[in-house]
């Protein structure tokens, strides 16, 4: 019995209310998804966040995307992309799960299904901040150098918007 447990002689306390954790799907499809299910407010702290529109247009051009849904709302919650070649090479562009959502392993689960995905290809790379190496080296990856550019305005002038 748990410490709001309601036994002979102690009812002035409630009982604990049960702990519900949404149940969490997994999708390699993304041809039915819609803008509506990605409203949730991806992009933290981009310049200009991508509209929805762009961001399912992201989805649908990656070789492979993989989006966690929140079986309860129909919401995307995480998602996770890789670009590649087909035979050899892949990278790893977007990872995201939505601040509520963090923290209970979704990250970890979406990095597994696209390696799995992914699991003939010589290379599978990313480029991420510093702290979050540990993270990535936790699901074997190891660290290496990464160089990158970013062009803001290729967001804001996207006819996606
Ligand atoms: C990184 C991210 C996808 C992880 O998703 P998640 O569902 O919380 O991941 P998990 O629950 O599997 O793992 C959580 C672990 O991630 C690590 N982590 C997440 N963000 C981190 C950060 N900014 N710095 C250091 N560690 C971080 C922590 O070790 C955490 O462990 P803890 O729960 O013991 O604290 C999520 O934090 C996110 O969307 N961040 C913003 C976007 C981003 O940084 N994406 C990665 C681009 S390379």
């Amino acid at each position: 019995m748990g410490p709001g447990g309601s036994g002979a002689g102690m009812g002035s306390r409630a009982r604990d209310p049960p702990i519900l954790l949404d149940v969490i799907v997994y999708l390699d499809d993304v041809s039915a998804l819609t803008a509506d299910q990605l409203h949730g407010g991806f992009f933290e702290g981009w310049p200009a966040p991508p509209s929805a529109e762009l961001h399912l247009a992201h989805l649908r051009g990656a070789e492979v995307a993989i989006v966690a849904l929140d079986d309860a709302t129909g919401e995307v919650v995480g998602f996770v992309t890789a670009i590649g070649d087909g035979v050899l090479a892949a990278f790893i562009p977007l990872l995201e799960v939505l601040p509520a959502y963090r923290g209970r392993g979704i990250g970890s689960d979406l990095v597994r299904h696209v390696l799995d995905r992914l699991r003939d290809r010589y290379s599978v790379d990313l480029v991420c901040d510093p702290d979050l190496v540990a993270f990535y080296e936790r699901l074997g990856g190891v660290a290496l150098a990464g160089v990158g550019w970013r062009n803001p305005a290729a967001l804001r002038a996207h006819r996606l918007h």
